[in-house]
């Protein structure tokens, strides 16, 4: 088995992160005189930002090309009304095909905008501007309570026109972070296919940093090991699985086993990472420095998908404890190609006190599917017929205030709108218990690894 995770990976997992990264290893460079229009194999595809290592001040932009060219590819940027400047990127071979990728970390200092250009052309004007935050989150860690930041989230994304329309109605409502929950291109070891979804996502991802995590679709990349999704995405630390904060809400973006034929190891390392995040989190939290823990992943742990209810069993037995334990606010999930919403639940019952709403949205663009009658009792509401949609959340001081709009339609109609408030001093305190002691669930994990195995 794996080592667990490192001290040194947690501390660069940890939001703020100040001198952590090493990305921007590359000089900067004075911007060279304007070049001739790239050619076509050199063009950059697929533009998109995330965070990485230091959420707090920097950027990472990735993109692909068909060709290689001789010497570096850069990116040039500005920050506010500086001069441009020009990085060097870490280049490495696509898997799967003839095609590079490349990345480059590039400053974000809080409130400034910040332009930038991938490539060889001169930079313009018309630069994409990477999205500019509310307050970046350097400013964010010592957020007043009020401050808003707004997300969205889908998952089950696909190459569709419905993956098209739900793409631009994202975009249009300009949030601070996307967050895609899994089954992302459905390439399934076509790389053309993620080709394809790379650049269809750019026009929103360009601009607005887009995080993941993997789902089975990425597993299903297993001819290739999934190493399309780990070489063409870049996330926090050196993992599929990560963490880090906005303002006042912990983000925990779990694989929850979706790579777990490709790396048998980490799904129990993901556990105790899980188990050591979550108890930190609620401590900060019940300290007053957190209002809410947001959960990340492609799989449901309760639906009322057609043949897939009542639940995942692992799931139930390996991480729910975990989420009652430190009293997780919001699951945020795909998979179940359906929309649904939970009511504060846990263990697949209403529970207000120690409970986690889920919202299942696997409505990003690749298919939808039945619902199955009756729902369970946990249930709050769900989309029928379903629809195409995205969800978005918006901090609104104590409230986080959730509204999933549909996009199948010439305007984004809503159809579902509630509010999550942040839990009370006593119910904060109650959820900050020490790390879970992972011996059962270790058992249980290494009794689920026979049977796979054997199977
Ligand atoms: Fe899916
Ligand atoms: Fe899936």
């Amino acid at each position: 088995m794996a080592s667990p995770i490192d001290p040194t990976r947690r501390r660069l997992l940890r939001g703020g992160m100040a001198g952590a990264g090493a990305l921007l290893g590359a000089p900067l460079l004075a911007l060279a005189p304007a070049a001739a229009a790239p050619l076509a194999g050199l063009a950059p595809r697929g533009i998109h930002a995330s965070y990485t290592d230091r959420l707090a001040s920097q950027r990472t932009v990735t993109w692909f090309t068909d060709d290689l060219l001789p010497g570096r590819h850069a990116l040039a940027y500005q920050t506010g009304v500086a001069a441009w400047q020009r990085v060097g990127a870490q280049t490495q071979r696509l898997p799967g095909r003839r095609g590079w990728v490349h990345h480059a970390a590039i400053p974000a200092p809080p409130g400034a905008p910040v332009r930038y250009q991938a490539g060889l052309a001169a930079p313009a004007g018309d630069a994409p501007l990477l999205a500019r935050h509310a307050a970046a989150p350097g400013e964010l860690a010592g957020w007043p309570r009020g401050t808003r930041l707004r997300f969205t989230h889908f998952g089950d994304h696909g190459i569709t026109a419905h993956s098209v329309a739900n793409t631009a109605a994202v975009r249009a409502r300009a949030p601070d972070v996307h967050f895609i929950a899994g089954d992302l291109s459905y390439a399934n070891g076509t790389q053309p296919v993620w080709d394809t979804w790379f650049d269809q996502l750019a026009p929103l991802a360009a601009s607005v940093p887009v995080m993941t995590v993997p789902g089975n679709h990425e597993h299903e990349d297993i001819f290739w090991g999934s190493r399309a999704y780990r070489a063409r995405l870049r996330q926090p630390g050196a993992g599929s699985y990560y963490a880090f904060d906005l303002g006042r809400v912990h983000f925990l973006a779990l694989t929850a086993g979706a790579l777990f034929a490709a790396d048998r190891d980490l799904l129990l390392e993901e556990l105790r990472f899980a188990a050591e995040d979550l108890a930190d989190a609620a401590a900060r939290r019940a300290r007053g420095e957190l209002d809410f823990i947001v959960v990340l992943q492609h799989f449901t742990l309760w639906t009322d998908q057609l043949g897939r209810e009542p639940n995942d069993p692992t799931l139930v037995l390996l991480e729910e404890p975990l989420l009652v334990r430190h009293r997780v606010d919001l699951v945020m999930a795909g998979h179940d190609h359906f929309y649904q919403r939970s009511q504060p639940m846990a263990f697949g019952r209403p529970d207000t006190r120690r409970g986690y709403v889920q919202i299942i949205n696997g409505c990003g663009g690749q298919s939808l599917r039945q619902i199955s009658r009756p729902v369970q009792p946990w249930s709050a509401f769900v989309l029928d017929p379903p629809r195409y949609c995205f969800t978005e959340y918006e901090l609104d001081g104590l409230t986080l205030v959730g509204r999933t709009l549909a996009s199948d339609g010439a305007e984004p109609v809503e159809v579902d709108r509630f509010a999550i408030a942040a839990r009370p001093a006593r119910q904060r305190r109650a959820a900050a218990r020490p790390v879970a002691q992972l011996s059962q669930l270790w058992r249980a994990a290494e009794a689920l690894r026979a049977v796979r195995a054997a199977g």
